[in-house]
């Protein structure tokens, strides 16, 4: 991957490139953002997607764009069902809702001045369906491995460019200003793939931002039901996110002050090697617990909003620029 040659190594065998691509915004670079050929590798930059090199043009499956259809044939860990219930839960739980808002307050507080931003692993779209509502200005697309995530995605988010796509080969070369992965890397094996990849696809200037579920010493049911392959020390990722190239501004933990419930209940599974859906944790609630949790994560993000970092939590935050 990568390395790939340059436009004008060889003329295009179609030309439908984008005439004037430049804006008012700071994080432009001098370099035009390109996507990347899934066959023969070059860049180019066109607003559709037949590459004008070889030809070749992604098939669309169940409506989308399929960037890497084979992958997700082959990833057989998450059912379909999955996203359906998924989908109706993240509304109304407080984790969901939560994480939602410390998103959009690190794309206020870091990139201000973004124009773009693309999530890898986008799921049923609810992160993007929040930042839209938030950053109505901002582009947004979505990468998700698996299409029936995208049906989902597609009805939150007309007009948003989704496709399907493996976030260990992201088809782009420095087209975003920002891209998130949320609770997506500790699913992935290849993580340090998928990091340089997102430092491939991301503008000089611009950056990425991610959640994970922090320490491995929580480690129970629930990761092995949600196909984690690993739960992150802090210096692990921060260490893999520098080495991909980029610079971390900020990270912090999350879900800090529920963090001995959290450990208390993961334990007693542990133990107890109890079978019941771990799911049920954190979504099967009475609606006055479920709010009295988003009241404490709402008082944990105000110390975070005032500069405060987390050493420890249940979920972790990176924010980290591309130089
Ligand atoms: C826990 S879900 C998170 C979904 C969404 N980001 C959110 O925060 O609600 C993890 C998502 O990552 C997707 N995923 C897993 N491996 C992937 C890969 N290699 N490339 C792209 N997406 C992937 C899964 O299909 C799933 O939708
Ligand atoms: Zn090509």
């Amino acid at each position: 991957m990568g390395g790939g040659p340059e436009i004008g190594d060889e003329e295009p065998r179609s030309s439908h490139a984008r005439k004037d691509r430049s804006t008012s915004c700071d994080l432009r670079p001098a370099v035009i953002p390109m996507k990347l050929c899934n066959t023969c590798d070059k860049a180019f930059d066109q607003v559709n997607w037949q590459c004008p090199y070889c030809l070749y043009e992604p098939e669309k499956v169940e409506g989308h764009l399929a960037l890497a259809p084979h992958v997700a044939k082959e990833d057989k860990r998450f059912k379909a069902e999955s996203f359906s219930s998924l989908a109706k839960l993240e509304v109304r739980n407080f984790w969901f809702r939560s994480r939602n808002r410390l998103l959009i307050w690190a794309i206020h507080q870091y990139f201000p001045k973004a124009e773009s931003l693309l999530e890898i692993g986008c799921g049923t779209g609810f992160v993007l369906s929040g930042i839209r509502e938030a950053f109505p200005k901002l582009i947004l697309s979505g990468g998700e491995i698996h299409p029936e995530g995208l049906t989902f995605a597609a009805e939150r988010l007309p007009g948003v460019e989704l496709f399907q796509m493996d976030g260990r080969r992201i088809p782009f070369r420095e087209e975003f200003d920002v891209i998130g992965a949320f609770d997506v890397l500790e699913h992935i094996k290849e993580d340090e793939e998928v990091l340089s990849q997102m430092y491939q696809a991301t503008r000089k200037g611009g950056g990425i931002m991610m959640t994970v579920p922090h320490h491995p010493f929580l480690w129970s049911p629930v990761d092995d039901f949600a196909h984690h392959v690993r739960r992150y020390k802090t210096q692990e990722l921060r260490d893999k996110v520098e080495r991909a190239g980029f610079s971390v501004v900020r990270l912090t933990s999350f879900v800090c002050f529920l963090l001995p419930l959290v450990a208390l209940t993961r334990f007693k599974k542990r133990l107890t090697r109890d079978e019941s859906d771990p799911k049920d944790d954190y979504f099967k609630m009475s609606s006055l617990t479920n709010s009295a949790f988003e009241r404490i994560l709402d008082a944990e993000r105000t110390l975070i909003h005032a500069g405060f970092s987390f050493p420890a939590g249940a979920s972790m935050l990176i924010v980290a620029r591309r130089n």
